[in-house]
């Protein structure tokens, strides 16, 4: 409102202004012409009369002039005098008695000036024009005749001019303000108010009203810049409440500090006792030296972080050739080596216990058993018997170290120790026994092929508690212990009942450490692609990266047969692109295992034969086991990350991925055949026996536009804070601690 009327103000001025100027311009020269044509025309009028009735003063004397008010009438006069001297002057009328006084100065100068002059005078208000007419005479002295006619109609004349201006400039200030309000309301201030609301609207986070953009051309690049500043707006507010928000439930996220006062909690000074095959340090010999690495192994990243935030007992096979130069009387070695936060209790296995248990009945029996991935699993007798042997082994070594303890929680880890839960708990029924299966658990039929199903079933049902990492897997399951066991399976709890015992069985997606810190981590400097690849002789811009164990399970060829489909199909990238699978030998002495080695590599070598270049190739197979830190700057600076399992329980690599991912880009690409596809949307899903799927999810992760990087591993890593192994360990131990012996 203020506006309109600051507005038309303006205009009323700004109109006004003008039309004074214009109309001050025209009244002075109107005026001007008005008065010499008064002028011209008294002068004539007034010599005519003069010659016609008063020529005769030049020559006489006399000073009797005999002219009536008729005759000054007929001549437009209003009046007339003839002044001889101050004391002689003869009026006609009676108006020119009321004039004179007004011209006597007027007469003295023309006679003094010996010259006729004329002028405009004014009389009581009355404009009135005077010649005064110069009469010189013979012998005398100069006499003047005065006339004097109407002037004022020219102030009429100036007046009406005054009055049209005025009128005139009143309705062109009129029209040009209603035109004015008009355009400025309809073309100015309605678009101007939609693109308000539409601020407002963003503003205030009303996104419906947000996403219908104001439609207006005039406004259009107003509205570009508004909508660039108002999306930047949107977008810094999103992240500063998403991080405002994490930072007031930072405190509600899973670190090592809160998991270890959970855990006396929960524990009340019982014992923790973690039982694997796999040890989480393996001392080896390196040389002269003895060196402690950390297996490849997803069981090892996750349940390592556990102990180290809460301490207790890891029971586990010494499998490194100095292992045995590293432990106690007792078999025991404090981990990690320089910080010793818990202790490492090592079984001795033989060589025939290590081969029939590990290599036999776990690794070429339960493990292609449990992952459809086309091996056949095999079952010898023996292996069985020395996987039942070894179990009872580990069934001691766990009885022995909680003979003092009361209500031990006894963690089971994996396939290798499906009888291990019956076996604790037939000895100490009070202890709190889970068993967490970190491979996928297959259909009932898959499942039924196993001579010893029922076994290895009741043996885990020993357990309170059975953990899988999906629902699926639980399902599996259940409905083969449906199948194949006399027990009630309670699928409103998701329980099995044999006699009086209840065992929970859950899903725990099991994760890695990472907590609020490595979320908010700012993004340190990393090398690119290029520079990481030229230190292995490689001249590319593009890296995608694969750490895996070697294992059929694993989709090695599938993934080399999709870059080679990638680059058959997007030549622009040859020369351009580069897959560095990071490979750790697993389970050599099995043919299955060394016969993927070789497969494996004999596809890397005819794929980049197929395409080698100088400087360049498709593949960089890096084949030797690596330890996390030599892994980090691959997952740091790849473009993408390829876990393309044909079947996998969890997958901690598409994990470890993603917390690298400070910079928060990078692209997962991720096997639906692994169960962490069900966690992370945000991943390119793909199915890696489909070569052209996952070859065309190469290209779209290389092409993501950055935001949609951002926006997607933000997500994720969210996600994995949300959900991290701590988080996993609490869960887990206060479900043992709930169930009631
Ligand atoms: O996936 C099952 C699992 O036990 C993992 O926990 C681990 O990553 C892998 O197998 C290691 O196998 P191994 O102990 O035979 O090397």
């Amino acid at each position: 409102m203020k506006i309109n009327i600051a507005l038309v103000i303006s205009i009323i001025i700004a109109v006004g202004l003008v039309a004074f100027g214009f109309t001050a311009f025209q009244i002075s020269s109107e005026r001007e012409q008005l008065n010499s044509e008064l002028q011209v025309k008294t002068i004539r009028v007034a010599e005519e009369f003069y010659k016609n009735n008063l020529a005769h003063l030049a020559t006489d004397d006399s000073t009797q002039i005999q002219i009536t008010d008729s005759a000054i009438g007929r001549y437009n006069f209003l009046g007339m005098a003839a002044y001889y001297h101050a004391d002689s002057i003869i009026t006609i009328n009676k108006e020119t008695a009321t004039y004179l006084p007004h011209s006597t100065d007027y007469i003295a100068r023309a006679l003094s000036a010996d010259s006729s002059l004329s002028n405009k005078i004014n009389v009581n208000g009355k404009k009135v024009y005077q010649y005064i007419r110069l009469v010189k005479r013979q012998n005398l002295p100069a006499m003047a005749i005065v006339f004097y006619t109407d002037a004022e109609y020219i102030e009429n004349i100036i007046n009406s001019i005054w009055l049209r201006n005025f009128l005139r400039w009143f309705l062109q200030a009129l029209v040009i303000s209603v035109v004015t309000l008009l355009i400025v309301r309809w073309g100015i201030l309605n678009p101007l108010n939609k693109v308000i609301e539409w601020v407002k609207a963003a503003r205030t986070g009303n996104i419906e009203q947000w996403k219908t953009k104001p439609r207006n051309t005039f406004l259009a690049p107003l509205y570009r810049e508004i909508s660039g500043i108002a999306q930047a707006m949107q977008e810094a507010k999103a992240i500063a409440q998403e991080e405002a928000r994490l930072r007031t439930s930072a405190e509600s996220i899973w670190t090592p500090e809160r998991l270890n006062e959970e855990m006396k909690q929960v524990l009340q000074n019982k014992k923790l006792i973690v039982v694997s095959n796999r040890e989480p340090y393996m001392h080896i010999r390196a040389g002269k030296e003895i060196q402690c690495i950390r297996p490849a192994s997803g069981m090892v990243t996750a349940l390592e972080p556990i102990l180290k935030a809460c301490g207790g007992l890891w029971i586990a096979s010494g499998s490194g050739d100095a292992d045995r130069d590293t432990v106690d009387e007792n078999d025991k070695v404090l981990v990690p080596p320089s910080e010793g936060k818990y202790t490492l209790r090592r079984v001795w296995l033989t060589k025939e216990e290590e081969n029939h248990f590990y290599y036999g009945f776990s690794n070429e029996g339960l493990w292609p058993l449990c992952h459809i991935a086309h091996t056949r699993p095999t079952f010898r007798i023996e292996d069985w018997e020395y996987y039942k042997k070894v179990n009872a082994i580990y069934a001691e070594a766990v009885v022995k170290e909680i003979k003092d303890e009361e209500e031990p929680f006894i963690l089971v880890q994996d396939y290798h120790f499906a009888l291990l839960p019956f076996l604790i708990k037939q000895q100490r029924p009070d202890a709190k026994v889970a068993l967490f299966w970190h491979i996928p658990w297959p259909n009932p039929e898959s499942f039924g092929i196993c001579p010893w199903q029922k076994e290895l079933l009741n043996g885990m049902l020993g357990a309170d508690l059975i953990g899988f990492h999906t629902q699926y897997h639980c399902n599996n399951f259940l409905e083969t212990v449906n199948d194949s066991l006399e027990s009630r399976v309670l699928w409103e709890n998701f329980s099995v009942k044999i006699g009086n015992h209840f065992t929970l069985v859950k899903p725990f997606p099991i994760s890695i450490a990472f907590t609020f810190k490595d979320y908010d981590s700012n993004g340190e400097i990393r090398p690119s692609p290029q520079e990481l690849l030229k230190q292995h002789g490689i001249n590319a811009e593009y890296m995608a990266v694969g750490v895996e164990r070697i294992d059929y399970t694993k989709g090695l060829i599938e993934k080399c047969l999709s870059v080679e489909r990638f680059l058959d199909k997007n030549p622009e990238y040859l020369g351009k692109f580069t897959l560095v699978q990071i490979g750790a030998v697993s389970r050599a002495l099995l043919k299955t295992y060394s016969d993927t080695v070789s497969a494996v590599e004999a596809e890397i070598n005819r794929i980049n034969w197929k395409f080698k270049a100088k400087n360049w190739q498709p593949i960089l197979f890096l084949k030797k086991h690596h330890s996390h830190e030599e892994i980090t700057p691959f997952y740091r600076s790849a473009n993408l990350c390829m876990v393309t399992s044909l079947h996998d329980g969890m997958n901690l690599v598409a994990k470890e991925f993603i917390a690298a991912r400070d910079h928060n880009d990078g692209v997962l690409v991720l096997s639906r055949f692994a169960g962490a596809s069900q966690e992370l949307h945000g991943a390119l899903i793909v199915n890696p026996y489909d070569i052209e799927q996952t070859a065309d999810a190469i290209k779209t992760a290389l092409e993501m536009p950055i935001e949609q990087q951002t926006q997607k591993m933000k997500r994720l890593r969210r996600m994995i804070m949300n959900h991290n192994v701590y988080s996993w360990a609490a869960d887990i131990l206060r479900a043992m601690a709930s169930i009631q012996n």
